[in-house]
């Protein structure tokens, strides 16, 4: 099949892509290399999957907020399937600039979406984010509760399933929103709190926690996201729907820092910061739908992924260092 992945040098774009050539099928990422966080590590990710696919891999930068060149890569390439992922992520940033996202987040989906229709595209493949539920009333959270988002990126993230469902419903391009959960695993971002405590552990600085550190997160494996997203290639089982991709359970931000130094092997040291507030105080999936729809079956625990992140780090840690660890 021809696929196109938006943002695809980014953490979650690049493992998607990576599987689906190492699956043999030809992959087109379109990626404008923001900055938002270093982009030698988008220069890593790609190299990566042009490793796997030789010349079934193509680079395309440009940004999907530009309609002739989304047309023209969607058109040209002849795409099947549209694996979009690229965003301007983070929940904090949007607070301080929600510009940006929406530009990127509501205004580049919706280009993308019609350039799809006008391709006939078989299907769109929307990452959402667990930030829409904002703080919902009861856990774990099911797909047709409350939504209440607390950021202008869980707004934007709440409006692209919106728009996702209408492309499905009123125009001719099936679409799913997948709701992702903390994602983590190699090759994530550098901003965010697993890589940062194994930065900080792994060069004996203390693990700086947002609030009182209770605060939980369903953290998923970027390899559970990845196989719900190989599920939807081929199946219509989804068509028009949200899903919640999580992971087997959440944890506070203190148990994650005592995984992280258990793996570590080190002493650790916890250092609290002001709570931001943006941030929702719980997350965790009930991944019920995706599994009867796309037999979703999330396998890895917190314990070992974060384990096997940071024998990854130790391996790799030219790719963030000395970005992540701050004085
Ligand atoms: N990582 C998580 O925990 C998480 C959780 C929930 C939702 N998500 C969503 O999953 C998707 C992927 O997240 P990620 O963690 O891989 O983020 P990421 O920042 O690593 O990847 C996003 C990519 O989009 C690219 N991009 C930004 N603006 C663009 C534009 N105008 N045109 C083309 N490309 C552009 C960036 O350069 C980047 O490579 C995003 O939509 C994000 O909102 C991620």
């Amino acid at each position: 099949m021809n696929v196109l992945v938006t943002g695809g040098a980014g953490f979650i774009g690049s493992h998607v892509a990576e599987r689906l050539l190492d699956r043999g099928h030809h992959v087109v990422t379109l990626d404008v290399l923001d900055s938002y966080y270093d982009r030698s590590i988008k220069r890593r990710n790609l190299r990566i999957c042009r490793e796997t696919g030789g010349d079934r891999f193509e680079f395309v930068e440009g940004s999907i907020t530009d309609e002739r060149t989304v047309r023209d890569v969607i058109s040209s390439r002849d795409v099947d399937v549209i694996y979009h992922k690229a965003a301007q992520a983070g929940v904090r940033t949007s607070v301080e600039n929600p510009h940006k996202p929406h530009e990127i987040n509501t205004t580049g989906l919706l280009t993308v979406l019609q350039a799809a229709d006008e391709h006939g595209v078989d299907r769109l493949i929307n990452a959402s984010s667990s930030s829409v539920y904002g703080d919902a009333d009861t856990l774990p959270y099911v797909e047709d509760a409350r939504t209440r988002p607390r950021s202008p990126y869980a707004v934007t993230k709440r409006t692209g399933e919106h728009y996702c469902r209408v492309w499905n419903d009123v125009y001719d391009v099936p679409t799913v929103s997948l709701r992702y959960f903390t994602v983590y695993g190699p090759r994530m971002r550098p901003n965010m709190a697993i890589t940062n405590f194994t930065s900080r552990c792994l060069n004996g600085k203390p693990m700086q926690i947002y609030g009182d550190g209770r605060q939980s997160r369903d953290f998923t494996h970027v390899a559970d996201v990845v196989d719900a997203n190989v599920a939807l290639l081929e199946t219509d089982a989804a068509d028009g729907e949200v899903l919640n991709v999580g992971s087997t359970g959440n944890i506070t931000i203190v148990e994650l820092a005592e995984h992280v130094a258990e793996a570590t092997g080190g002493e650790f040291e916890l250092e609290y910061t002001e709570p931001k507030a943006a941030d929702a105080r719980h997350t965790h999936a009930d991944v019920s739908k995706a599994r009867n729809l796309i037999g979703y079956e999330p396998s890895i625990s917190i314990r070992d992924g974060v384990s096997a992140f940071v024998d990854w780090y130790r391996q790799n840690r030219d790719w963030y260092e000395p970005l992540v660890v701050q004085s």
